[in-house]
């Protein structure tokens, strides 16, 4: 994964990893995730609804640069809370959105806090990654990271984590392929997502 140059004209975009085309729709993986690959269709029979396929975190996770301007902060220079959240949402909803290859929307943003201060002129990056998957939804988690330009330091600003919920071409929740973690990173993400979406579903409001 690489970064952009962040003193480049259209630093406002997004780095996406190498080694993916963009236009990849699922990956067959080996082990107990691959025994969803879905059976071939015989020559006109239409192939039964089946599971999407199983993805890696490495496969949709990205990193993203923007560089801090005065329209992103208050008169003092502090880059606005707003301004971070919006890039926190714009990250992993490209994530979630390369897990899925689907319309997804954001149903919920854990809390997040701002450990330190982001000034103009300062990058700010983002690295997004899926950490786990339920049936229609997914959660990604965030880490915001600042760096100082001039002075090479670079400090943690805060993390977040977001559910996303794929949708059909009707706007309704479709299945949303499953993760394969194999590290042991990804397994303590992951069991750590699980944790949250059950304090979650404790918590979610009555729906109307
Ligand atoms: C998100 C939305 C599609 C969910 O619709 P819904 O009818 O409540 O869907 P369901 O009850 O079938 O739940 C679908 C999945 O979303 C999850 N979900 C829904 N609302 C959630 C919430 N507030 N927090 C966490 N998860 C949520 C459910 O747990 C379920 O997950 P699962 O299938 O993996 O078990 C709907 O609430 C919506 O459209 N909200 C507005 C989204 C939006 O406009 N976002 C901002 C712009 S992108």
């Amino acid at each position: 994964m690489s970064t952009q140059d962040p003193l480049a004209p259209d630093a406002r975009s997004v780095s996406l990893p190498a080694g993916d085309g963009g236009g990849r729709t699922g990956t067959a993986i080996d082990g107990p995730a691959g025994d969803r690959t879905p059976a071939p269709a015989t020559a006109g029979v239409p192939a039964a609804p089946t599971e999407p396929l199983a993805k890696r975190p490495s496969e949709t996770s990205i990193t993203m640069s923007q560089l801090m301007l005065p329209p992103d902060a208050n008169p003092w220079g502090n880059v606005h809370g707003g301004t971070i959240m919006k890039l926190v949402d714009s990250a992993a909803g490209v994530v979630a959105t390369r897990h899925c290859r689907t319309r997804v929307v954001t149903a919920r943003i854990d809390e997040m806090s701002f450990l330190k201060p982001v000034f103009i002129g300062n990058v700010v990056t983002l690295k997004a990654s899926v950490n786990d998957t339920g049936r229609t939804s997914l959660e990604v988690g965030v880490r915001v990271e600042a760096e100082d330009l001039t002075r090479g330091e670079t400090w943690h600003v805060g993390s977040a984590y977001l559910v996303f919920v794929a949708l059909d071409s009707e706007g309704r929740p479709t299945l949303v392929p499953p993760l394969h973690v194999e590290t042991p990173d990804e397994r303590r993400r992951q069991a750590e997502a699980a944790a949250r979406r059950a304090r979650r579903q404790q918590s979610r409001p009555l729906q109307q």
